[in-house]
């Protein structure tokens, strides 16, 4: 089931973003990448609020979320992140039929998002296109990544993902 946040969410979703970093992109990225991207230290705070704020879309899986992501009201995506127990099972593509279904109900034309490498052939194969190259500064490390997008009237019917 792909659904919204929910209370208590938060404390899956700040473990499943550090795990996901670590095991699932440290081959597109250094270890002091890695580390920049996600140091450990999470804050289960920060991540409550935010998650209040974005309501991120959820699928829950034996009782509890194994992925989410984040889509602002202009289309763009956040955060895009799956429980590496749970990768290369259709979880986030499930997701993202659900983030496009909401986007065409809303109006929205368009979705963008900054896109790791390793998420790359995924948002390609949900219909993404490569914008152009980006980089990311952050604490003390530069991260490549690209910016993507998606037509929604170009990435099939309304009944599909
Ligand atoms: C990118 C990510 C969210 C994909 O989640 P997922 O639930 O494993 O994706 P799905 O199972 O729905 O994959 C659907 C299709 O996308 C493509 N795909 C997904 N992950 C891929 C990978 N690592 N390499 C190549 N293709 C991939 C494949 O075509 C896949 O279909 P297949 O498994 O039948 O070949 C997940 O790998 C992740 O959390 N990565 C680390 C964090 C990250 O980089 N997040 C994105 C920040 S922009």
């Amino acid at each position: 089931m792909t659904r919204r946040y929910q209370p208590g969410d938060h404390l899956a979703i700040g473990r499943i973003f550090h795990e996901a970093v670590h095991q699932l992109a440290s081959n597109d990225y250094t270890p002091d990448q890695l580390l920049a991207w996600s140091n450990g230290d999470i804050d289960f705070g920060s991540w409550q609020q935010r998650c209040g704020r974005k309501r991120p879309f959820v699928k829950e899986l034996d009782g509890r979320a194994v992925g989410f992501m984040e889509l602002d009201p202009d289309g763009h995506i956040d955060c895009t992140y799956v429980d590496p127990a749970y990768a290369r099972r259709g979880v986030m593509s499930e997701i993202m039929a659900a983030v496009k279904r909401e986007a065409r109900a809303k109006g929205i034309a368009k979705l963008f998002a900054e896109v790791s490498i390793t998420a790359r052939p995924f948002f390609a194969r949900h219909g993404f296109r490569h914008v152009r190259d980006n980089e990311v500064h952050v604490r003390g490390e530069t991260l490549t990544n690209f910016i993507m997008e998606c037509h929604l009237e170009e990435s099939g019917s309304p009944f599909r993902g």
